[in-house]
């Protein structure tokens, strides 16, 4: 594989030739904010969070889905960048029901943290309030559409690594919903194997298991990011 020079916040740097720019910057140690990327799975470039600005590009680019190229010139934070990324976390505050205080994954909700860090503390859109419904019929597992930022995170994870192919995306736009087995209650699934993937990787409260409580949940997404970012890194080398 061969090596392209690039300038990232005005350093010259090398990579390898198809590397993703978010992976760059993750080894460079630059921290960009991302939601629907997961160490380990496949990239989707949905949640836009990960935007940086690259020269001779009229738009903002997803550095997660976007391959590093010779003489490429990146700016991975700037007034505008941070502008953007906030209108992105406004907008998906807005369109559903994100109610932090009543919600079981407050204070463990990356969505939550990216807010905080980002220094969002207001919405300036109008709230959509949808009525969405929640799925209890699982006996251990809780889907709440109210909480779902469509990451897909649960989508690919149980593909790509359970390998269930459980969880779908039906709709387009705002009235997209995950679905199980071709939109039937979660708990009547007959290919979910109950593994809890989709619950450990959600990145808000869409997913949560039933009794276990915050701190247990906590313990269980570490230990499969863990799982992931292994066999990334295991690919990496091969
Ligand atoms: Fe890149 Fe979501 S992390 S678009």
């Amino acid at each position: 594989m061969s090596v392209v020079t690039l300038t990232v916040n005005d350093e010259l740097v090398s990579a390898q030739e198809g590397q993703s720019l978010l992976s760059l910057l993750e080894e460079l140690g630059i921290q960009i904010p991302t939601l629907c990327h997961l160490e380990g799975l496949s990239e989707r470039g949905g949640c836009r969070l990960c935007l940086v600005e690259v020269e001779g590009s009229n738009r903002l680019l997803a550095s997660c889905v976007t391959p590093v190229q010779e003489g490429m010139v990146v700016r991975t934070h700037s007034d505008r960048l941070l502008k953007y990324r906030r209108m992105i976390l406004e907008l998906l505050f807005a369109e559903r029901n994100h109610v932090c205080a009543v919600c079981v994954m407050n204070g463990h909700c990356e969505l939550q943290d990216q807010a905080v860090n980002l220094g969002m503390d207001h919405v300036r859109y109008p709230y959509l309030n949808p009525d969405l419904p929640v799925d209890a019929s699982h006996e251990r597992f809780v889907l709440d559409h109210n909480r779902c930022i469509l990451c897909t995170r649960c989508v690919r994870v149980c593909d790509e690594i359970e390998g269930a192919h459980v969880w779908d995306v039906m709709g387009r736009g705002v009235n997209s919903r995950i679905i199980a087995d071709l939109n039937q209650p979660w708990g009547t699934s007959q290919s979910c194997t109950s593994c809890g993937k989709c619950v450990q990787v959600c990145p808000t409260g869409a997913l949560t298991t039933r009794g276990v409580t915050v701190a247990e949940m906590e313990k269980q997404h570490d230990f499969l990011r863990w799982i992931l970012d292994g066999r990334n890194k295991k690919q990496w080398h091969y």
